[in-house]
């Protein structure tokens, strides 16, 4: 979403994947985020229109599983309800962890139980009135999961942070999760970021890239219009393909396998280790 007061800002389409008349999304109201759900939610009104941008997959749904496990925390569900009415499309078993505050926060909460009793899911619903120890147990989760099913999770922080922990030994090719908002990532003691250059392949230029500045911000500051939302590696919204160097992949959105290829990257965060990059820009 291209917002009038220059903010851009990723969204999930939440209808069912065969629908095709409309792009539905879900936003909730978040009082201490950067200032985006806070303005659609006070300054849109019906009947507006508003500039968007190709719609993105950066989590995607292995439709083929044998069996496919979904986590969700609050606002978390917003990804993953159109992967589980996909999967019930298709016939395909899969079972769902919902997790709000109240049941009045948990969305779509309704509709989800209304498929689950059609098709073939199973839904588990958790209410925690925003007590620690209320909160699902990740760990009895994945544990009771056969080691064949995919799992996905979406939530805040502490929440997929515990479903990785949870997660360690796991398949990491059947292990998908999709933050909204960055975890802190230490860095080690004692550790810098080196400069390095960027070469743009499309118009030869090259532009020195700062130990505390992003290649983002190098590229819009030479004046390059390229894609950017989340500037913290979380939604894919600047991935650019690497035609030359090693990257630095720091982003929270490629797999394992996208990464050790090194064929894109995600320039808001990620940089390089070799002295230059040649960039497809
Ligand atoms: S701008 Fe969101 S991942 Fe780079």
């Amino acid at each position: 979403m291209h917002l009038p007061n220059g903010l851009v800002r990723s969204y999930s389409l939440v209808n069912a994947p065969g629908e095709r008349h409309r792009y539905a999304i879900a936003v909730n109201r978040d009082e201490s985020g950067r200032g985006g759900s806070r303005y659609m939610h006070d300054q849109l009104r019906v009947g507006q229109v508003l500039q968007i941008s190709e719609p993105r997959d950066s989590f995607p749904l292995t439709e083929a599983a044998s069996h496919s496990v979904f986590i969700a925390g609050g606002i978390g569900i917003t990804p993953l309800w159109n992967m589980v009415q996909r999967l019930s499309q298709i016939g395909a078993p899969w079972s769902l962890h919902y997790s709000a505050r109240t049941p009045e926060a948990a969305a779509f909460a309704e509709p989800i139980a209304e498929l689950a009793l059609r098709a073939r899911g199973l839904v588990h619903m958790n209410y925690d009135g925003g007590m620690s120890s209320k909160r699902m147990d990740l760990a009895a989760i994945v544990a009771s999961t056969p080691s064949y099913a995919h799992l996905y999770c979406c939530g805040p922080v502490r929440m997929l942070e515990a479903f990785e922990t949870a997660c360690a030994d796991r398949d990491p090719a059947l292990v998908h999760r999709e933050y909204f908002a960055a975890p802190a990532v230490p860095q080690p003691a004692g550790a810098t970021d080196q400069e390095f250059t960027v070469k743009l392949a499309r118009t030869g230029k090259t532009i020195p890239v700062g130990a505390n500045t992003s290649i983002l911000d190098a590229v819009l500051k030479a004046g390059v219009d390229v894609s950017y939302s989340c500037m913290s590696g979380i939604c894919g919204a600047c991935v650019t393909s690497v035609l030359g160097g090693v990257p630095d992949h720091r982003d929270l959105v490629l797999s394992d396998a996208e990464k050790d290829s090194g064929e894109t990257m995600l320039i808001c965060c990620s940089r390089a280790r070799s002295p230059e990059l040649t960039l497809d820009l």
